[in-house]
């Protein structure tokens, strides 16, 4: 399974991307306003900090304005992505992208079913959304072994990326399942780094170093 982080904040970015284990990004509208700057500026930097995949959300909810978007989007750099919420007209888009080679990743899925049409329509990537399944008391992992099955099933080869993760046991859950990828927030990221047993050996390693030399 790919790392990716969920974020728009480039400090959170460089510092993630520095470890080496980092794939792409993924934003959308919320994270992007929480930085409080100028959109394109915001994905032309991730791009050129992380050496991949970088997803960019449109916030147009008709076809024609969700292509205008993902064709401005797309011109930022060629590792862009664009995110596109699984709707009927969020489909037409996938499909127009699709045959103008742009790249996208269908977002806000809740359901295998939303995941199989949008790969079926032509998007690279498939997001569901793991934590916002488990909010409304549903099971957001059943959905993403789901979604794995049938495209394994049908070798199907949009990758899907396990998003809107809490907690750390969600991305284990999310790799031992399958997903090429999870999404994950910074957050997140360091509490997967840290560990407590790691902590006390590093003190303990020291303490006797200190103590024989
Ligand atoms: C993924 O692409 C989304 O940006 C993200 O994972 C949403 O997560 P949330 O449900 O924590 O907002």
């Amino acid at each position: 399974m790919r790392i990716f982080i969920d974020s728009a904040n480039i400090k959170e970015i460089r510092e993630i991307n520095d470890m080496g284990f980092l794939a792409g990004v993924t934003t959308n509208p919320t994270l992007v306003a929480r930085e409080k700057r100028d959109y394109f500026k915001v994905v032309k930097e991730i791009c050129e900090i992380v050496d991949g995949p970088v997803s960019a959300e449109v916030i147009s909810a008709e076809v024609e304005g969700m292509v205008i978007e993902a064709e401005r989007l797309a011109e930022i750099h060629p590792n862009v992505v664009i995110k596109i919420p699984v709707t009927e007209p969020g489909l037409q888009a996938i499909n127009i992208l699709k045959q103008k080679g742009i790249s996208s990743n269908a977002t806000l899925v809740f359901s295998a079913n939303q995941a199989l049409l949008a790969a079926r329509a032509g998007a690279a990537y498939v997001s569901p959304f793991i934590g916002r399944i488990d909010d409304i008391g549903n099971d957001g992992l059943a959905v993403l072994s789901d979604i794995i099955e049938i495209f394994d099933q049908y070798m199907i080869d949009s990758e899907v990326i396990a998003a809107s993760i809490r907690h750390p046991m969600h991305a284990v859950a999310a790799a031992k399942i399958g997903s090429h990828i999870a999404t994950i927030p910074y957050s997140i990221i360091k509490q997967m780094i840290k560990h407590p047993l790691t902590d006390v050996g590093i003190e303990k390693f020291l303490h006797d170093w200190r103590q024989a030399f």
